[in-house]
């Protein structure tokens, strides 16, 4: 495994099937004391609930010291350059965990650190979260080789990551965007090579009503991410006809079950009525992000 998880990208299938493997011992399992006498700070450029609390509690199930560092504690490059950030805090902490605007600073971080850097949610990447929902997913007890996932919505940071590890697992894929909502061009094209390899399905179309046909799991994020504030109300409009509602569901013509990374909009991407479904394990993704991310840490800083 790399030092650092910047992207999906850097796993390998046989990585994946580690974390996943180890995720399911230490979710049963869950005090260890892998990372004893080690301290995680989490640098963070972004509010978060659940990525936050859930890599603090679970680094503290594992025995570490946390610290967290509030957007305004280093003014992550502005307030000197990054490249000594990264150098100084690698003398005092045994890992990052980092929540950056520019994925060029997640990437900054890990190459001036010699410690590893966990990317908590870029403008590009969510590697955590992708982590934690295919897990979720293999909860479900079908496997992964030609599941078929399909998110509607936004083409951002959780599609490209789902991406990433979808076509490394041989999971299905199919994305449905508004024109010139699209996943980015090459990360997609990268992702394409790969499909082609393990025979995952990679598709991308603009119609929500055609991408659910024949779902396992369909997925949604919110239409405007942190940093797109200005957008929300272009996007409301552009994004309408991609709101997962119980009428879309009715395309879907086999047993789906419903998934969001959060937070929520509901009434947006996603009605209320479909988040309290009972085919929603949404709640399940949340919980699995700890279980997951302390897989990740015990492998990157710890013993295991
Ligand atoms: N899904 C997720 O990363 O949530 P937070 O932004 O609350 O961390
Ligand atoms: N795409 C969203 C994900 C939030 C967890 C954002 O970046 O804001």
């Amino acid at each position: 495994m790399h030092k650092d998880l910047i992207s999906g990208f850097d796993l390998s299938e046989q990585d994946i099937k580690t974390i996943f493997s180890l995720t399911s011992k230490l979710k049963k399992k869950k005090i260890d004391n892998c990372l004893k006498n080690k301290t995680i700070g989490l640098v963070f450029q972004k509010p978060s609930v659940r990525t936050r609390v859930s890599f603090e509690v679970g680094a503290r199930q594992l025995g570490a010291n946390c610290l967290y560092l509030a957007p305004h504690d280093i003014e992550l490059g502005s307030r000197e350059p990054l490249k000594d950030v990264a150098r100084v805090l690698c003398r005092y902490l045994d890992g990052i965990i980092a929540r950056t605007f520019s994925h060029e600073h997640v990437i900054e971080l890990a190459k001036y650190a010699n410690i590893p850097v966990i990317n908590g949610l870029s403008d590009l990447y969510h590697p955590a979260q992708a982590l934690a929902d295919i897990y979720t997913i293999l909860e479900q007890g079908n496997g992964l080789k030609g599941v078929k996932l399909v998110y509607i919505g936004d083409g951002n940071n959780v599609v490209n990551s789902l991406m990433a590890i979808c076509v490394k697992v041989g999971m299905d894929f199919t994305v449905a965007t508004p024109k010139g909502y699209e996943p980015n061009k090459q990360i997609w094209a990268d992702a394409q090579k790969i499909a082609k390899q393990s025979k995952s399905k990679l598709v991308h179309c603009y119609d929500p009503k055609v991408a659910v046909k024949a779902a396992d799991f369909i997925y949604s994020d919110v239409w405007t991410s942190m940093g797109q504030e200005k957008e929300a109300a272009k996007r409301i409009k552009v994004f309408k006809d991609y709101q997962i509602n119980s009428e879309l569901l009715k395309c879907v013509g086999k047993k789906y079950k419903i998934m969001h990374c959060m937070p929520i909009h509901r009434g947006q991407e996603m009605t209320d009525e479909v988040v309290e479904s009972k085919q929603s394990i949404i709640f399940d993704q949340a919980e699995n992000r700890m279980h997951v991310q302390k897989a990740v840490m015990a492998l990157l800083l710890g013993s295991k």
